[in-house]
This record gives C-alpha cells, sequence and structure tokens, in this order.
C-alpha cells in the first residue's frame, strides 16, 4: 500500500477519487462533452435569438466522425432558482421533442448538439444543462456527460416618460425626470440640450441613475428642448421635454390668484345660498304663525283670550280649559266657524294650499296641530 502524505481529510479524498476511478468503466471516462473555452454565460436580446454551443468527443479522438453504432439521448434541460427542472429539448430513440422556440443546430446523428433559442423572452433567463448518453447498439454504455451554460436575456429601454418637476421662471430650480418603464439590466440615464444651443450635461446636475436633470438659477436663455437618453448595454431610448422660462409673473402667481378668484366665488356663492335658507327659515315660522293666528282669528273668541294668548303659549294653555265652556254655546250657536275649521282639514282648502306651497314638506305635519285643534274644539 502507498503510503499517502498529508492530512487524513486528503486521504480519504484520494482513496475516493482513487475508487471512483477504479469503479467507473473505462469507456465512461472516455466520453467527453464540451462548450467553447470560457464560455460560462451568454446573453442574447429579447427578441432575437441563441445558440447554446455544445458538442462531444471520446478521449483521444481528433475527428467528429459519427461513429455508425452508437445510440443517443440527448435532453437539454432549464434550471431556474426556485422553479422545477424545465426540458426545453429530448432527443430519444431517434425523436426530437422540443418547446417552441427550440430546436438543435444540426441535424442528428451528430456530435454536434447545439441548441438553439428563437424568439427570447426574458423568462428564458436561467441555466441551461445538456446531458448527453451515449451506448453502443448492444445497449452498453458508452458513457454519460453532462455542461452547463447560463443564458440571461437582455431587454434593451423601453421608450422612457420625460417631466419636468417645478414651475419654469427666471430664478427658479426645476428638475427634468426621466424614466424608462423597462429594461434589463437596469437603464442608465443622459441628458442632453438639443441644437442650437447644444449641451451635454455631467454629475452632479445629472443623475445617472435616477435620471433627473437639476436645473437652478434659471434664466430666459436655458429654454429649449431638454433629450434623455435611456441606455443599457443592448439599446437605447429617447424622450424631451421643452423648458420654456417665463420672465413675467409666475406661473404660481397666476395659478394662485385664479385659486384666489375660484375661493372667493366660492365663498360668495355660499354667502347666497345661506342667506336664502335663512330667509326661507324666517318665512317658514312666520307662516306658521299666520296660520295659528288663523284659527284663533275664525272663531268668535272674546278679546281677552287674545291678550292671554300674546302674554305667553303657557298661560293661554291653561287658560283654554276656562274658555272652553263660552265657546261651546258660540260654536253651536254660530255655525259657520266650525265649518270653515273643517274645510282647513283637507290640503285642498285655501289655507292648506298655501302652507304646502310655502313648504311643501312641513304641509302636512301643520294640518295636523290645525286637526287636533278642531277636534279638541268639537
Ligand atoms: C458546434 O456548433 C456550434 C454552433 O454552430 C459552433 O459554435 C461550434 O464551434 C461547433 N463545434 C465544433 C466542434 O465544431
Ligand atoms: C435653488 O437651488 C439653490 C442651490 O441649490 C438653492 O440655494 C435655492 O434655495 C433653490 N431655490 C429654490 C427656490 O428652491
Ligand atoms: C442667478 O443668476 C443671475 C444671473 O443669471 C445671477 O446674477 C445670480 O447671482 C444668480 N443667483 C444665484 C443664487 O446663483
Ligand atoms: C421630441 O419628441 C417628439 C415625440 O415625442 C419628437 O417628435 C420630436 O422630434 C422630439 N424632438 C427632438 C428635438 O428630439
Amino acid at each position: 500500500m502507498v503510503s499517502l502524505p498529508g492530512s487524513p481529510a486528503t486521504s480519504l479524498l484520494q482513496v475516493l477519487f482513487l475508487g471512483l476511478s477504479t469503479f467507473a468503466p473505462p469507456a465512461c471516462a472516455q466520453l467527453q462533452l464540451h462548450t467553447p473555452a470560457g464560455l460560462t454565460r451568454l446573453r442574447a436580446v429579447e427578441g432575437a435569438e441563441v445558440v447554446l454551443p455544445a458538442w462531444y468527443t471520446y478521449r483521444g479522438e481528433t475527428t467528429l466522425a459519427q461513429p455508425p453504432l452508437e445510440v443517443l439521448t440527448l435532453m437539454w434541460f432549464l434550471e431556474q432558482s426556485g422553479k422545477d427542472l424545465k426540458q426545453v429539448l429530448a432527443y430519444i430513440n431517434g425523436v426530437t421533442t422540443s418547446q417552441p422556440g427550440a430546436s438543435l443546430v444540426y441535424a442528428m446523428p451528430s456530435r454536434n448538439v447545439s441548441l438553439r433559442l428563437q424568439g427570447l423572452q426574458e423568462k428564458d433567463s436561467g441555466s441551461y444543462r445538456c446531458s448527453l448518453n451515449v451506448q453502443d447498439r448492444q445497449g452498453k454504455s458508452r458513457g454519460h456527460s453532462s455542461k452547463t451554460l447560463t443564458l440571461d436575456v437582455l431587454i434593451p429601454p423601453a421608450p422612457p416618460s420625460c417631466h419636468l418637476l417645478g414651475v419654469p421662471r427666471v430664478g427658479t430650480n426645476v428638475t427634468l425626470s426621466c424614466q424608462s418603464p423597462r429594461s434589463k439590466p437596469i437603464a442608465q440615464y443622459e441628458w442632453e440640450r438639443s441644437p442650437p444651443s447644444a449641451e451635454v450635461f455631467f454629475a452632479p446636475v445629472l443623475d445617472t441613475i435616477r435620471g433627473s436633470l437639476s436645473l437652478k438659477n434659471l434664466s430666459a436663455s436655458m429654454s429649449g428642448v431638454y433629450i434623455c437618453k435611456a441606455y443599457n448595454e443592448v439599446g437605447s431610448a429617447h424622450c424631451n421635454v421643452t423648458l420654456e422660462v417665463s420672465t413675467g409673473p409666475g406661473a404660481a402667481v397666476v395659478a394662485g390668484a385664479v385659486v384666489g378668484t375660484l375661493i372667493g366665488l366660492g365663498l360668495l356663492a355660499g354667502l347666497v345660498l345661506l342667506y336664502q335658507r335663512q330667509g326661507k327659515a324666517l318665512e317658514e315660522p312666520a307662516n306658521d304663525i299666520k296660520e295659528d293666528a288663523i284659527a284663533p282669528r275664525t272663531l268668535p273668541w272674546p278679546k281677552g283670550s287674545d291678550t292671554i294668548s300674546k302674554n305667553g303659549t303657557l298661560s293661554s294653555v291653561t287658560s283654554s280649559p276656562a274658555l272652553r265652556p263660552p265657546q261651546h254655546p258660540s260654536r253651536t250657536g254660530a255655525s259657520t266657524p266650525s265649518p270653515s275649521l273643517r274645510a282647513l282639514t283637507p290640503i285642498s282648502s285655501p289655507g292648506g294650499v298655501v302652507s304646502s306651497a310655502l313648504s311643501p314638506k312641513r304641509a302636512v305635519p301643520v294640518m295636523v296641530p290645525a286637526q287636533t285643534q278642531s277636534g279638541s274644539l268639537v
């Protein structure tokens, strides 16, 4: 036994390695799947196509000649973090099955098993694993191998939207903002002023990450068209905003005047409404008083009762039983007041029409006291 120098851990590793290499069939070690040297990550643009290159050889072979007696099982899988392994393409027993947009670059049988992906979408990003298993015609394994290539599907910036934040007046500050709704990797921004007074802006007035351009102490000469470019490594898009620096009274002042006028008008309207309501409210009690006054007036009440009711309602109520005895003879004697009172109860009566016209909602409640009054009089 060979004495292995080093720690027990390294000895264990070496033993394991030796063990694996001895247990594995010699043919397995010979099959090799290749990807271009140094290539582990690919980038492609959304909507475009990409080829994930892969091919296999046997150790010691120099040509890609296809041995006639090979049975190939080939699979391309997509691995995405947090998602199930997805089979993109399979070539089994001479039959190819694939997801839409996925195909092999070379017709099988071929030792070049490169995968082509067309009409790329952002969701096609992930790790593509090529897994290969070769047998001879007798069903004896000639080896197994796999390789992984990572694909990033990039998105050029979508057309950004440009905005002017602030009121452009001489001496004030404004910010021009620019944002692209979609881009991968995240877009960067630059602002420039279009000719004739072309100008390119840099930090600190320009924030390349946020897309904002800060313009301070505005002057009339700074008026013009400002163009924003949103860009990443696969594309760019533009928007623009026109800056018009005003010298007269600022838009804020004008806006303030307009708002002030509107508030004034609103207050005036409110006052008018309030006044009208109060006028109605004053009319209504007057009407009630009038109706209350009608009832006694139609009755041939003694003048004393009038004076009592004028002194106070409470005294008139307490005095009313005392006044009843004289009322009874007068009511039975003079038949004119009671029909007139009964005529007041239906709404069709002249009194009812007047009260309903003045306060439609209170017409009925007003009539009820009149009725009870007449009832108490009977
Ligand atoms: C296999 O095909 C891919 C794509 O066409 C190519 O890039 C690669 O070089 C090919 N491999 C060999 C060994 O020819
Ligand atoms: C404009 O920016 C300058 C410099 O940052 C600042 O001193 C000034 O107060 C700003 N003016 C207004 C109106 O915000
Ligand atoms: C603003 O600009 C005017 C001239 O355009 C200059 O006189 C003034 O000093 C500037 N103010 C500030 C705060 O930079
Ligand atoms: C500004 O954008 C509009 C469309 O949004 C475009 O028609 C116009 O040509 C642009 N102006 C400049 C100076 O880029």
